[in-house]
């Protein structure tokens, strides 16, 4: 790799989420969306560590989520995993999905086609409400830069309550999420502690600046009464 390689851009187009673009620097790929820098194939310690870290304690066949595809290494990842059963990618960009088919395929690894996968062309918030897909072991979630630096307004939803309440909803009992971030996001892993019983918060390092961090959450709560239950009423 030769980071210091001006970038050139290969393709630029309009997203479901706003402008997209590939650009190529020496021999590796950047992803940039709606302005903001998403991705590239330099490194990905933490994209793989987000699906290892979320079924280490998995046993059997498991089914993970992978939300979104961005260079392909958490999706790498998951298909190397020997209890990895299925495996559901939810991306919005059909332009991100087909560059797995042409210049990201490497890193990936080809994962689009194995018979495990299936790809979901959706907005991660709409098809988490879409219940037909059912439940699942791991929901591994890496959309945005973080918690506090989503790339688009709109993806601030996932890390809410009400974001959170959804995702409990896509879990098995023994199910695990996990949400990668750029960074410590104090009041997600706040939040996180009021819907699960247990948090941790898991820094991988980084080539440059703060660690990145996996937030893995297990065991959700039961969800709270909506009756104030006074007596008598
Ligand atoms: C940081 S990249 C994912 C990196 C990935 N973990 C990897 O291993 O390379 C983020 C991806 O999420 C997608 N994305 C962003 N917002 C989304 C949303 N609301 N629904 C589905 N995909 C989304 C982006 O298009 C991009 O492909």
């Amino acid at each position: 790799m030769d980071a210091t390689s001006p970038a050139t851009v290969i393709e630029r187009t309009t997203g479901v989420g706003g402008e997209l673009v590939l650009r190529r620097a020496g021999d590796h790929y950047e992803i940039i969306s709606n302005g903001v820098f998403l991705m590239d194939t330099r490194n990905g310690a933490s994209e793989r560590l987000l699906v290892r870290a979320a079924t280490e304690t998995l046993d059997g066949p498991s089914r993970i989520t992978i939300g979104g595809l961005g260079a392909g290494f958490s999706l790498a990842e998951a298909l190397r995993l020997p209890g990895t059963a299925h495996v559901t990618v939810v991306e919005r960009e059909p332009a991100v999905v087909a560059w797995h088919a042409t210049v990201l395929r490497p890193w990936s690894e080809g994962g689009l086609d194995d018979p495990r996968v299936t790809v979901a062309r959706a907005d991660l918030l709409d098809w988490l409400t879409d219940p037909r897909d059912g439940a699942f072991d791991a929901l591994c979630l890496d959309i945005d830069n973080g918690p506090d630096w989503t790339v688009t307004p709109g993806n601030a939803r996932l890390y809410s309550g009400a974001g959170l309440d959804l995702l409990t909803r896509r879990l098995t009992p023994r199910g695990v999420l996990a949400v990668w971030s750029a960074g410590r996001a104090p009041a997600f892993h706040d939040l996180l502690r009021t819907r699960f019983t247990r948090v941790e918060a898991r820094p991988v390092p980084a080539l440059r600046g703060e660690p990145d961090i996996v937030y893995l959450a297990r065991e959700p709560r039961p969800p709270r009464s909506t009756n104030p239950g006074h007596p008598g009423m």
